[in-house]
């Protein structure tokens, strides 16, 4: 009998593919750009399951163009790329991958406040241009971090690991969600529950953790930054779109907030052209989960939640487990 097909759009990391292989005749994006759309409607025709990553969109024109798709499995946690009751109407499972990248997103988000309040990018430049002239008491003076506040907005899995560290700098932790965090979360992180503007008032570095809704487009637009310290950053690991990137510019050019860190953008790859010149932000390229370790296992949950399908397991990260139940 002939495996079914999995189209990975990746070629994935050596763990995964071994899992898969086992199981399926595994077709693989192998090519270093991300494939053009056409490309991905015609290869998921004849495919039984879709392993593919944020830059790909699982919605009616996909899920039309390929009747035999039982899963869609992402290799992110972040799933706005992926129209779920779409997946459910036609009974196709949608997966994530929550969990696994919490930790290492929470160190990059450290990475970026540190490097913006530390104007780390600009004394490499400076080091590597061979314009440095020497030791001098005022040169590249940042922000201290340590004994500040830091703040956020969305306080889940990811938002909970960034304040974690940030007893290691004895930091005031404040934060907002939509949901409070219990007792016990707060007590752990001596953090402090307040309403959003008070967070956006109080906070010397602000970092965003919300995932990409409706409600959360341009969070962070110019009302928000009004009311952030003139001495503030903001840094953003959640989704680009949370922050209303010309809103964020004028705020920059104002001197409303001291800078900002992003690794996310509202129109990725594409980057603000207001936002490339200016030695007060650190930009980075949708990294913050990027390690192998980190990356390796999100690739192999996918993987596992694809086996999952059709070995009659439940997927561990299934978005819409219903559609199993509903069979
Ligand atoms: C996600 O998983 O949603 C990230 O943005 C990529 O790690």
């Amino acid at each position: 009998m002939s495996k079914p097909k999995v189209f990975c759009t990746h070629p994935l990391f050596e763990t995964p593919r071994k899992l898969l292989e086992e199981h399926f005749e595994v077709e693989y994006w192998n090519r270093p750009e991300r494939p053009p759309r056409a490309e991905v409607l015609k290869r998921v025709a004849d495919t039984d399951a879709l392993i593919c990553l944020l830059t790909e969109k699982v919605n009616e024109e996909l899920l039309a163009a390929a009747p035999k798709l039982r899963i869609a499995a992402n290799v992110a946690v972040g799933f706005d790329n992926i129209d779920v009751p779409a997946c459910t109407r036609r009974k196709v499972v949608a997966s994530n991958t929550p969990g696994v990248l919490d930790e290492t997103t929470a160190d990059f988000a450290w990475t970026l406040l540190m490097a913006v309040a530390r104007r780390l990018l600009e004394g490499d430049r400076l080091v590597r241009s061979g314009q440095w002239t020497g030791w001098n008491l005022d040169q590249l003076c940042g922000a201290d971090i340590w004994g500040k506040t830091i703040g956020f907005l969305g306080f889940g899995r990811i938002g909970r690991a960034v304040a974690r560290r940030a007893s290691g700098f004895r930091m005031r932790v404040i934060y907002h969600d939509a949901v409070r965090a219990p007792a016990e979360v707060e007590k752990e992180l001596n953090a402090t529950f307040l309403e959003r503007d008070a967070v956006l008032a109080q906070a010397d570095f602000v970092s965003l953790h919300v995932p990409l809704l409706p409600d959360t487009r341009h969070l962070m637009s110019a009302a928000q930054f009004a009311k952030m310290k003139r001495t503030a950053f903001l840094i953003n690991t959640s989704r680009g779109p949370v922050v209303d990137e010309a809103a964020l510019v004028a705020a920059l050019d104002a001197g409303r907030i001291a800078g900002a860190a992003l690794d996310v953008y509202e129109n990725e790859p594409q980057v603000h052209p207001g936002l490339v010149g200016r030695s007060n932000v650190a930009l980075a390229p949708h990294i913050a989960s990027a390690s192998v370790e980190t990356r390796t296992k999100m690739a192999t949950i996918a993987a596992e939640n694809v086996i999952a399908v059709f070995t009659g397991r439940r997927p561990p990260t299934a978005l819409n487990p219903e559609v199993l139940e509903a069979k």
